[in-house]
């Protein structure tokens, strides 16, 4: 039987009750130790796998032996959690967007690569078949642009709502379509965005823009453009994301397939059986070899600092350079 590995978790909101449910189906792992601000959350949580309960993060970090800590509080919420896990030589799952500031995520980046822990974000799109058939066929060719749009409704987490809390929908959301641009078409060397509010001052807490648009040029010369907008209150959406390689377009829809030329022979490929984030972190573990893991702490945070410079850009009107991390 594999090794036991033993999770805590900090944060059991809504995204977190996915990983403990999928961690909850790998065999051996166990949920050691649950945190939350929501005491009925953690109750909930603790009961459901037997975990011991915590509303003090430093507590459980301090009392519980764990191999490997889950953080997924929103953007505002990433304190010390992560740093005092990699200390204590836990390895590390972070949620996206992983910081609201820069200076926080390079300290949190530090202390992982001191500890030597592995550190996993989540950007699961980038383990799907799609993504990764997108991935081999752009490797060998010229992109010249990329766009992607992602307009659909507000989220109903009320820290979602409000800029200083989740960073706004580009930062907090559209981040997916952004990380994805990087994986697919390379580092992003400049962005220049705009940002406004255009229709949804009614709604209550509410101090996001809801119309957001930056401009993109890669460090290869590629130009990008990324819209994004939560306006569409009666439902339905749009998402996309285009390349335009050489003479033709390679479109990726999300759940869909990757459209390229007929006499492309990766399109006809069967598509693979492919590990699911979860496992893809439990499996680096095991393993101690951080192949598997889709995005690491680094790279996850270099995804933030294209859509922190983008508001930085919208705050100041002026092109902002995104620094390497
Ligand atoms: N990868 C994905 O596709 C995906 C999907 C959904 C959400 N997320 C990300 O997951 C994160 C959480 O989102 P959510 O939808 O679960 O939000 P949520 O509001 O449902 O849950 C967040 C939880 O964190 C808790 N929390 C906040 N500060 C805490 C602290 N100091 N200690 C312990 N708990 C604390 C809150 O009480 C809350 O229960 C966000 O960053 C979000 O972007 C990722």
């Amino acid at each position: 039987m594999a090794d036991e590995v033993r999770v805590a978790c900090v944060g059991a909101g809504g995204n977190a009750q996915g990983h403990m449910a999928r961690l909850a189906e790998i065999e051996n792992v166990r949920i050691v130790g649950i945190c939350d601000l929501v005491e009925e959350k953690v109750q909930q949580a603790c009961a459901e796998y037997e975990a011991a309960a915590y509303s003090d993060y430093r507590a459980m970090l301090d009392e519980i032996e764990a191999d490997a800590v889950y953080v997924s509080v929103p953007p505002f919420a990433h304190e010390d959690a992560e740093v005092l896990a990699a200390r204590k030589g836990c390895h590390l799952f972070v949620e996206k967007p992983v910081v609201l500031n820069m200076d926080k995520g390079y300290e949190i980046a530090e202390e992982i690569d001191k500890a030597g822990v592995l550190s996993c974000v989540g950007y699961q799109l980038r383990l799907l078949d799609s993504v990764q058939r997108a991935r081999r066929y752009l490797a060998t060719r010229t992109i010249g642009m990329v766009s992607a749009h992602r307009w659909g409704g507000l989220a109903g987490t009320p820290w979602w709502r409000v800029m200083d809390r989740s960073g706004g929908q580009l930062h907090e959301q559209t981040t997916h379509q952004v990380d994805l641009m990087r994986y697919l078409a390379g580092e992003i060397a400049e962005v220049y965005a705009q940002y406004s509010l255009r229709v949804m001052s009614d709604v209550d807490n509410l101090d996001i823009p809801d119309a957001q648009g930056a401009l993109l040029k890669f460090h290869d010369g590629a130009i990008g453009m990324v819209m994004t907008s939560p306006m569409m209150r009666q439902g339905g959406g749009v998402s996309d994301l285009k390349f335009l390689v050489e003479d033709h377009v390679l479109e990726w829809q999300i759940g869909g397939n990757v459209m390229m030329p007929d006499d492309e022979p990766e399109v006809t490929a069967e598509p693979q059986e492919t590990m699911n984030i979860d496992e893809a972190f439990i499996a680096a573990i095991r393993s101690d070899d951080s192949t598997t893991i889709p995005c690491s702490y680094r790279s996850g945070l270099q995804t933030s600092a294209v859509t922190l410079a983008a508001n930085a850009s919208a705050r100041t009107g002026k092109p902002v350079e995104v620094p390497i991390v």
